[in-house]
C-alpha cells in the first residue's frame, strides 16, 4: 500500500494524507473580495473529497490591487468573521485549510490603467505586456507589511496556515527574476538582493504569527526562458527558506495553459514531464532540503503519482484542474476506484460566471 494515504504533518499540521489542492483562483468571491454561498459550497465539496489540503485561491493583501475580478480578499480585518465560518466547515471534515496570499503585479491585464501596479522595476510582463510602477523602498515595505497583516487575519480565522504565492511571475516571482528585476539597490542584482523581498515578507510574517504557524512558499522552478531565473537560483532559494524555518515549499511553473507545447522538452538540465510536469525539478529539491517538497502541475494519474512518492522525496501532490472536473477525486482514489481523472487539461475553467470544468462538470454553470 502506497503512503498517499497516510497521515503526515507540515509544521504543526497534521494532514489525513499527501493530497492538496492547489491554490485556484474561483472568480466566486464579491466584488470587494467577500465569501459567497457560491464559494462556501466550493469548500465544502473539496473537504467532502477528502483532499487533505486544501489551499484558497490567491488573496489579495491590499484593497488597491488585485489581478483578477472574483478573488477573496485578506486586506482588512471584516474578512475575519466569514473565514472562521469557512475554516470551521473544512475543520468539520478533517481537512485543513491554508489561505494563499499574493499581490498580482503585471501579470494581468485585469483593470489595468485604472489603478498602480507594482513591479520591481518597469520592465513589461513577456505575455501581458502590462508595464508596472517600479517600487520605492517605502512601496516595498507597504506591501511586506500587508502580507504581515493578512497573515495574521489568516491565523485569527482560523486557516491552518498561509502560503505565500512566490510562483507565476506574480510580483514576489519578478524580484525574484533577474529578468523582471533590473533594480540596482540591494534589492536587485545578486541572488542574495533579489531573494531579499520574500524574506522579508517572510520575517515579517513569522513576527505576527508566532513560530509555530505553517507558512508555505509556491515558487517557480525555473522561468524557462533565458535571462530568467533559473532552476539553479531556485534551488539557492529552497536552501535558503529551510534555513529560515518555512515548514514546505511547492514546486511550480508558469507553464500550466501552454504545458502541452513543452512536455517533453529539457530546461536547466531536466526535463518537463507529462505526469507531473516538474517532478524532475521537485525530486532534486527533495533530496536537497529537509522541508516537506510538494509538486503540483500535470498530476492526474495515482499511478504515476504513486511513482513519484516511491522513487523520490516528494511526498506531496497539489492538483487544481483535475480537482475542478472531479472534486471527489481522492476520495474516488481512497476507495479504490483509480481511474485517472477527466481532465483534459484544455484550461477552459476560467469563465466568467466562475472557475469551473466546463467540459465535465456543467452544474456551477447555473
Ligand atoms: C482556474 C485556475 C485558477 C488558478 N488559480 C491559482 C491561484 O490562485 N494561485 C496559484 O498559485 N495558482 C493558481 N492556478 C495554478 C494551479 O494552482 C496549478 O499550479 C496549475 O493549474 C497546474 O496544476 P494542475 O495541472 O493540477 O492544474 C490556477 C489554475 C487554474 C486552472
Amino acid at each position: 500500500m502506497s503512503t498517499l494515504f497516510s497521515p503526515a504533518r507540515i509544521g504543526n499540521m497534521t494532514l489525513k494524507n499527501r493530497f492538496v489542492r492547489s491554490a485556484t483562483w474561483e472568480n466566486m468571491a464579491t466584488e470587494d473580495g467577500h465569501m459567497t454561498d457560491k464559494l462556501y459550497a466550493v469548500y465544502e465539496e473539496l473537504a467532502k473529497g477528502e483532499v487533505g489540503l486544501i489551499v484558497t485561491g490567491y488573496a489579495n493583501i491590499v484593497a488597491e490591487e488585485k489581478p483578477n475580478a472574483g478573488m477573496m480578499g485578506m486586506y482588512n480585518d471584516s474578512f475575519i468573521a466569514e473565514y472562521q465560518k469557512l475554516t470551521k466547515l473544512v475543520h468539520g471534515f478533517d481537512s485543513k485549510i491554508v489561505m494563499q496570499l499574493a499581490y498580482g503585479g503585471t501579470k494581468t491585464t485585469y483593470n489595468v490603467g485604472e489603478r498602480v501596479i507594482f513591479a520591481p522595476s518597469a520592465v513589461a510582463e513577456r505575455g501581458t505586456q502590462t508595464l508596472g510602477k517600479a517600487m520605492t523602498k517605502d512601496e516595498i515595505g507597504y506591501i511586506v507589511k500587508a502580507f504581515a497583516e493578512a497573515s495574521r487575519r489568516a491565523q485569527e480565522s482560523g486557516f491552518d496556515g498561509v502560503e505565500i504565492h512566490a510562483a507565476h511571475t506574480y510580483l514576489i516571482n519578478q524580484f525574484l527574476s533577474p529578468y523582471y528585476n533590473q533594480r540596482e539597490d540591494e534589492y536587485g542584482g545578486s541572488l542574495e538582493n533579489r531573494m531579499r523581498f520574500l524574506l522579508e515578507i517572510y520575517v515579517e510574517i513569522r513576527k505576527l504569527v508566532g513560530g509555530e504557524y505553517p507558512i508555505l512558499v509556491k515558487l517557480t522552478a525555473s522561468e524557462f526562458f533565458d535571462g530568467g531565473l533559473t532552476f539553479a537560483d531556485t534551488r539557492v532559494i529552497c536552501k535558503k527558506l529551510e534555513s529560515v524555518g518555512v515548514d514546505a515549499i511547492i514546486i511550480s511553473g508558469n507553464i500550466h495553459g501552454n504545458a502541452s507545447a513543452v512536455v517533453g522538452e529539457s530546461f536547466d538540465g531536466h526535463v518537463i514531464q507529462q505526469e507531473g510536469y516538474f517532478r524532475e525539478y521537485g525530486a532534486v529539491i527533495s533530496q536537497e532540503v529537509n522541508l516537506p517538497i510538494i509538486t503540483v502541475g500535470g498530476l492526474a494519474d495515482i499511478c504515476a503519482i504513486e511513482e513519484i512518492a516511491a522513487t523520490t522525496n516528494i511526498q506531496y501532490f497539489a492538483l487544481s484542474r483535475p480537482l475542478l472536473a472531479e472534486p471527489q477525486l481522492i476520495k474516488r482514489w481512497s476507495e479504490g476506484r483509480r481511474a485517472e481523472v477527466d481532465c483534459e487539461r484544455c484550461s477552459k475553467c476560467r469563465t466568467k460566471r466562475g472557475n469551473f470544468c466546463v467540459v465535465y462538470k456543467k452544474r456551477n454553470a447555473a
